[in-house]
This record gives structure tokens, C-alpha cells and sequence, in this order.
């Protein structure tokens, strides 16, 4: 059994990749610092899959606790990395903390696989390393714009430390640039748990519709698009954890082509905001409450992948659509709801 190494895996995306992992037979150990997660999704896993997964909390930024970690766990086959700091607002507000706790912990962590042998990674990155890309869908040859955030850059700054890092060690590593994540698993045991107020659209929409929220603002109608508001690429979270399982059999297999390999993991399809409401509304048989506001700075018009790269290569397609993830969104803030 293939035993594969998660840090973040008690997150959003990381948690449901942990599912899709044991449920193909592999071995799980899950890194988390608990920082922007709960220790109770632990036990959501074990209950969906019936495999408690092993379980260290460890701040990557601490290197003596990661070479201690890879001490007690040894024959590790790979690593799948989501440990990070992923708001983009918060990231413009705290910079310095985004650059330590995402780039130092990356840095760390190839250090002590390197010195323990182990040779595959998968990096969690993000469509925002395009930055405002021009042409749509972009395809993974689109170049780096300057990134809209640290937190962008964080993700611009992984992907080169990997570039330059495989070029000249045993390192082989792809880097998934997620477009938009939404919904969560079908048990709704597990799924996005926000804090504070949601940045992200879609838990935004559930909050309203559950009551958690008064009303949804929509950040602008005035853009170069059919309705008006601007258009996303909008990925279903078990699609997206599926993509993951593909790139780590790639590198088991040594299918991979080079040392370090990029793939856009979204539909290839865009949705504007008025058409994700509207389908919520259908899907979910809910008027959600909303009004049109001014732009939010920083918006792009539109964003959608070009995903051939990754239907080819990594045998991988998404396969559920927007009214699956937002189906299964709202399932998910029901269930917090009735707490
Ligand atoms: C989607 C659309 C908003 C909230 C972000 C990160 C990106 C990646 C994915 C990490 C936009 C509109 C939103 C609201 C709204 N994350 N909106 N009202 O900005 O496309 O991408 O998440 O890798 O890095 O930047 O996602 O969900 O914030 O916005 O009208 O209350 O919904 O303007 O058009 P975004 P989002």
C-alpha cells in the first residue's frame, strides 16, 4: 500500500483529497497545524471512508518538527502539499506572514525530502499565478503576469522553488492551478468551513440563503460579459481532489515527462455570477436575496482553463457541474446550520 503524506489534508481541498486517497487504497498520514481548520473533520473522514487516518499536528515552520516527523514515518511514496495561507485579502493586509508560513514551510519540507529520499510532490497552486491574463481559457503556457496578491505570488514563488529545485535533484513535482473550488462531498460531512465573513462567492450564497447572511452583494454588472458580472471557471471540490490522485499516480508510475509539470485543474467552462445565482436558485428551489454594488477591486472580467492539458496527460476530467456543487454546498451549510 502506497503510503502518502497530506500536510493541510485537514482543510477544505485537502480533506476531501484524504477521502479520495483512501478510498483508492492508499495509505494516509495527514499533516495539519489546526491554524485555519478543526481536528473534528478528523473523525468526518473516518466516517465517510472507515479508515481513521493517521494524524501528526506540526507547524511547518518549524524544521526540527518536520525531521523528527520523518523519524517516526518512514517508506513515505509521496506528498501531496496544501498547507498555506490562502486569503487574498488577509494576504495584502499581512504580507510577511503569507511569504513565512507558505515559502518558508515549502522550503522546509523539500530540505527534509531531499535528506529523506523522498522524491515525490504535488503542489497546491492556483489559476491566480496568471495574474490578468489576456486570452482566454488560459492555457498552462500563459505566461506569470505580476501577481494580484502576496498570496499570488506565494504560489508564483512555489512553482519556480520547484522549477529550479527538480532541475537538479531527484525532486519530481506537479503543481495544480486550481481555478474556483465550490461544493463539498455528497455525505456532507465534510466541506468549506469559512471564517469570519466569506471572501469566496459561493459560501457567500449559502450563508444568505441558510440566514447566516442578510444579502448578497454582487460586485459589479458593468463588465465586457453577456449579463454584465464577471465570469469563473467554478470546479467542483471532489473533481478537483480526484485531479490530485491522477498527478500522484503519474509520478508513482514515473509517467510524468519532465521533473516538474503544471496542470490547470478547472471545467473549461465560465459561469457569470447572475448565471451561478440563478442556477442556486433552480438547483436548490431558494430565492436568495441580492443586490448589484460596484466592483471589487482587484476582479478580473473573466477566467476560465483551458483543461486539455489535463484531460490528456492526467486522464483526468471533471465530471460533476455547477448545479452539483452547488447542490452540494447548500447540503453542507444546512447541515452546519442545524447545529
Ligand atoms: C468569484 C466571483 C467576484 C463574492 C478567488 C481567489 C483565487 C482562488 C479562487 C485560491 C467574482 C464575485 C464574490 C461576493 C461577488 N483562490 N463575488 N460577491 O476572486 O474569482 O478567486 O478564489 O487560490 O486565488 O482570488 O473568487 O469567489 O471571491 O469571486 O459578486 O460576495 O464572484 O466579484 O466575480 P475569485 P470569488
Amino acid at each position: 500500500m502506497k503510503r502518502i503524506v497530506v500536510t493541510g489534508g485537514l482543510g477544505f481541498i485537502g480533506s476531501h483529497t484524504v477521502v479520495e486517497l483512501q478510498n483508492e487504497g492508499f495509505e494516509v498520514i495527514i499533516i495539519d497545524d489546526l491554524s485555519n481548520s478543526s481536528i473534528e473533520v478528523l473523525d468526518r473522514i473516518t466516517s465517510i471512508t472507515g479508515i481513521a487516518p493517521a494524524f501528526e499536528k506540526i507547524d511547518l515552520k518549524n524544521q526540527g518538527a518536520i525531521q523528527n516527523f520523518f523519524k517516526k514515518h518512514q517508506k513515505i511514496d509521496g506528498i501531496i502539499h496544501f498547507a498555506a495561507s490562502k486569503a487574498v485579502g488577509e494576504s495584502v493586509e499581512k504580507p510577511l506572514k503569507y511569504y513565512h508560513n507558505n515559502i518558508s514551510s515549502l522550503i522546509y519540507l523539500l530540505e527534509e525530502m531531499a535528506v529523506n529520499g523522498i522524491e515525490h510532490f504535488i503542489f497546491s497552486s492556483s489559476c491566480t499565478v496568471y495574474g490578468k491574463a489576456d486570452k482566454m481559457p488560459i492555457n498552462e503556457s500563459a505566461p506569470f503576469k505580476t501577481a494580484t496578491s502576496p498570496y499570488g505570488n506565494t504560489k508564483q514563488i512555489g512553482e519556480e522553488i520547484l522549477a529550479d529545485t527538480a532541475k537538479v535533484t531527484d525532486l519530481r513535482a506537479i503543481s495544480l492551478r486550481y481555478f474556483n473550488p465550490i461544493g463539498a462531498h455528497e455525505s456532507a460531512k465534510i466541506g468549506e468551513l469559512p471564517i469570519g465573513v466569506p471572501q469566496n462567492l459561493i459560501p457567500f450564497i449559502t450563508q444568505t440563503a441558510v440566514g447566516v447572511r442578510d444579502q448578497l452583494s454582487v460586485f459589479g454588472n458593468d463588465y465586457d460579459t453577456p449579463d454584465g458580472t464577471a465570469i469563473r471557471d467554478y470546479i467542483h471540490v471532489v473533481d478537483l481532489a480526484k485531479a490530485h490522485i491522477s498527478a500522484m499516480k503519474r509520478l508513482l508510475k514515473h509517467s510524468n515527462k519532465t521533473s516538474f509539470e503544471v496542470f490547470n485543474i478547472g471545467t473549461g467552462k465560465g459561469y457569470s455570477v447572475l448565471e451561478v445565482i440563478k442556477a442556486f436558485e433552480e438547483v436548490n428551489n431558494e430565492k436568495l436575496n441580492y443586490k448589484i454594488v460596484g466592483r471589487r477591486e482587484g476582479d478580473v472580467t473573466t477566467y476560465y482553463a483551458d483543461t486539455s492539458y489535463a484531460n490528456d496527460e492526467l486522464d483526468w476530467q471533471a465530471e460533476l457541474s455547477l448545479k452539483d456543487g452547488l447542490a452540494s454546498a447548500w447540503k453542507w451549510q444546512q447541515s452546519l446550520f442545524n447545529k
